[in-house]
């Protein structure tokens, strides 16, 4: 067992590892948010800026929430947590962190720490989003599926999707 808490990302993407469009999530998938909002439950969440901007610029009740950006000013505006490095944040969070630290987007910040990510929380929307203009990065040859259910579309559920745990190639 690590000695420090794991860090883990969470994130929903399309067949082209769409993830966002407009700074905005490009489906409704109601079976999700109540995953993600059990995954993150009582943890610390980092985000980027514009994912907290995606957000209404508010903190999700229940967890902790940190945000990326060179400008500090926004932690006083919206009384939230801020870092201005990734290293430092993933250093200073996974220190305070009891549970795990999660990843929570949006493109840039996937991209930055993926490689730091021990655990890949991932839903593989079952459909192929048109002008997206945010990816998640390929993953595939460096994690393992670990366990996979299918949740059908519905009128909560624009598209079917798969709910993905994947661990770290070697750290099974
Ligand atoms: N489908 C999903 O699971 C999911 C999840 C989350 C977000 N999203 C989507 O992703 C999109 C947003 O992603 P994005 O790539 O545009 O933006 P982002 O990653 O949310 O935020 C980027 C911003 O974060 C700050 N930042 C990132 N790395 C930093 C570092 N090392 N040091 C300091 N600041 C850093 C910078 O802010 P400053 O410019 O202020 O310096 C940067 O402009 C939206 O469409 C959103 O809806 C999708």
């Amino acid at each position: 067992m690590s000695a420090l808490p794991q860090v883990a990302v969470i994130a929903a993407a399309d067949l082209d590892r769409a993830i966002g469009r407009n700074n905005a999530i490009p489906w409704h998938i109601r079976d999700d948010m109540r995953r993600f909002r059990e995954l993150t439950m009582g943890k610390i969440m980092l985000m980027g800026r514009r994912t907290f901007e995606s957000l209404g610029c508010r903190c999700l009740p229940g967890r902790s929430s940190v945000v990326l950006t060179s400008d500090l000013s926004l932690g006083e505006r919206y009384h939230v947590r801020c870092f201005t490095s990734a290293a430092e944040a993933l250093d200073t969070l996974t220190r305070e962190s009891s549970g795990e630290l999660m990843i929570i987007g949006g493109g840039k910040v996937y991209a930055e720490l993926l490689p730091f990510a021990s655990r890949l929380y991932f839903t593989r929307v079952l459909t192929r989003i048109m002008d997206a203009d945010t990816f998640f990065p390929p993953f595939e040859d460096t994690f393992t599926l670990e366990a996979e259910t299918r949740v059908e579309a519905g009128v909560q559920n624009d598209f079917p999707c798969l709910f993905q745990d994947y661990v770290r190639k070697g750290d099974c």
